[in-house]
């Protein structure tokens, strides 16, 4: 997609279909710490923005590397059967990609949800990849009813069980602040996961250890 600078806002070529668009089509715009994310009606582009308390070098490198990892995670992912939004296009900073209609899944999520999320994640870390921000607000439940992940912005290749572990860890803390019935969401995702991976109960046991370390801290 390319992204043209005009008087009344950028332009963006949709290349699936060679239309344009314009900031007026925009939906709505997501902000979050390090990206702007604006919605249109079948596309989502995803732009790392400058931080200003970083060294300026320092920050090109990271937000490149960030945009760059997020898209080969993302793709990954996808290749191994984790639904994910398709890429569109790619450039130093921002992500063109299909948008996933549907709703967060913190605001749907059940025990239902919850357990094929285990089995997701135990794909995720079965395949090699680390997702580092598994929240509720990074997952869709899309309307022909799979679950998508998103915002692979803090995602590694890693097998090792802390790796995995801080993985869930920060799951179950998302889980435990902001869902009721917390423990029945946490044993269901425990449910879906551990039939994926043969190590399951050994990063799950250290999750509990990273637990009880966190709560000494
Ligand atoms: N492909 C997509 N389809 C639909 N909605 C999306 C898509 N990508 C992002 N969103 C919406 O935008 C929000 C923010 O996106 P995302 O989580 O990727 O960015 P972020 O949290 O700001 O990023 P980061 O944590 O990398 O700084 C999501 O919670 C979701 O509501
Ligand atoms: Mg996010």
């Amino acid at each position: 997609m390319d992204r043209l600078n005009e008087c009344d806002g950028p332009i963006y070529m949709n290349p699936s279909d060679g239309k344009y668009s314009t900031s007026r089509d925009i939906l709505f715009v997501a902000r979050g710490a390090e990206a702007v994310v604006e919605i249109f009606s079948d596309i989502a582009v995803k732009t790392r923005i400058p931080k200003r308390y970083r060294l300026k070098e320092i920050d090109t490198r990271m937000r490149k590397n960030r945009t760059f990892t997020e898209a080969r995670i993302m793709s990954e992912a996808r290749r191994i059967g984790i639904p994910t939004p398709i890429i569109k296009d790619l450039s130093d900073y921002v992500i063109v990609m299909n948008r996933v209609h549907g709703r967060l899944l913190k605001d749907c999520i059940t025990t239902e949800l919850c357990e094929r999320v285990g089995a997701l994640v135990g794909l995720l870390h079965k395949g090699g990849m680390i997702h580092g921000d598994l929240t509720t607000s990074n997952m869709i439940l899309s309307e022909d009813g799979r679950i998508y992940m998103i915002d692979f912005g803090l995602s590694f290749f890693d097998t090792e069980i802390e790796s995995r572990g801080v993985d869930v860890h920060v799951l179950f803390q998302t889980l435990k602040s902001t869902h009721d019935g917390y423990e029945d969401l946490t044993e269901a995702f425990k449910k879906g996961y551990r039939p994926i991976l043969d190590c399951a109960d050994d990063v799950l046991n250290r999750e509990r250890e990273i637990e009880k370390r966190g709560r000494y801290l």
